[in-house]
């Protein structure tokens, strides 16, 4: 950025800052780039500067690489769900059928992410917002669902699923109050709130996943380092075998659940 801003991106600046923006010039350069006019910008900032997160602000969220559609509403898509993305490329390759299922799709970030990164995958996605469900549908062009859980996906999928991505809601009902207030308010409390433990939406993707798998098919979720043991408890009574993995560096835990081969 140069040191002399143009008046209308200086005031945008100011306003951001007197808002708590920690980023403020980082941020009104993204605005910026994002407005068609000076009104526009104006627009933009008001809308940043009263909390909206600023990837629903500007339309797009930066993921893996990848620029994701987002809009007004829909879960922004958080760094530390690179991990999901690593583990499920790492094995999207080889899995049954090449078939990878974005359950919990939000945008479809992890999804798209995944079939970016490995293209000859046959991807589907499912949510049951219907607000992510078009955004998804923009980010993926095909094959998006709108429903609860696996209800809303194709018959024909049943125990033939390789990778089954769900980065599904797990933060604990009591913990919602200490979100931030961009999520509280700007992110749908369904696709936070993960009932008593959090584990609520996960033990239902668990309970299922066994009849949507094919053999050696996986289950991979996000959760928070303290679920991990009733999350791999789960797992276990389900009939599948857990697994964790961490990433500090991301502050990440996923736990997988795989099929056996017969
Ligand atoms: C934590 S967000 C994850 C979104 C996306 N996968 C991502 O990582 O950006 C959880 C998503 O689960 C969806 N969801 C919550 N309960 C659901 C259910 N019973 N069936 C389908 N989708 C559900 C919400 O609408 C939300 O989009």
């Amino acid at each position: 950025m140069s040191s002399v801003l143009r008046p209308e991106l200086a005031e945008a600046v100011t306003r951001l800052r007197a808002a708590g923006c920690v980023f403020a010039e980082e941020e009104a350069a993204v605005l910026d780039e994002a407005a068609t006019s000076v009104a526009e910008l104006a627009e933009l900032v008001r809308r940043r500067a009263e909390g909206e997160p600023l990837e629903q602000v500007v339309g797009y969220a930066d993921f893996c690489g990848i620029r994701v559609r987002l809009r007004p509403g829909v879960f922004v898509p958080r760094l530390r769900s690179e991990l999901l993305v690593r583990l499920a490329t790492t094995q999207a390759a080889t899995a049954a059928g090449g078939i990878v299922v974005d359950l919990c799709c939000g945008s479809g970030a992890l999804g798209l992410a995944v079939r970016t990164a490995t293209p000859q995958i046959e991807l589907h996605a499912a949510d049951s917002d219907p607000v992510a469900v078009a955004c998804a549908g923009e980010n993926l062009g095909s094959n998006v669902y709108r429903g609860d859980l696996f209800e809303a996906l194709p018959g024909e999928l049943r125990g033939r699923v390789g990778i089954l991505l769900a980065n599904v809601p797990y933060v604990a009902t009591r913990h919602i109050p200490f979100l931030p207030a961009e999520a509280r308010l700007h992110e749908p409390h369904t696709a936070l709130d993960g009932g008593p433990d959090g584990l609520d939406v996960f033990r239902a993707v668990v309970g299922a996943a066994a009849e949507w798998l094919g053999p050696g098919g996986v289950l991979l979720s996000e959760l928070t380092e303290d679920q991990i043991g009733p999350a791999v408890a789960a797992v276990r009574a389900a009939g599948l075998d857990p697994a964790t993995h961490t990433d500090e560096e991301l502050a990440a835990t996923v736990v997988t659940a795989t099929r056996g081969r017969r």
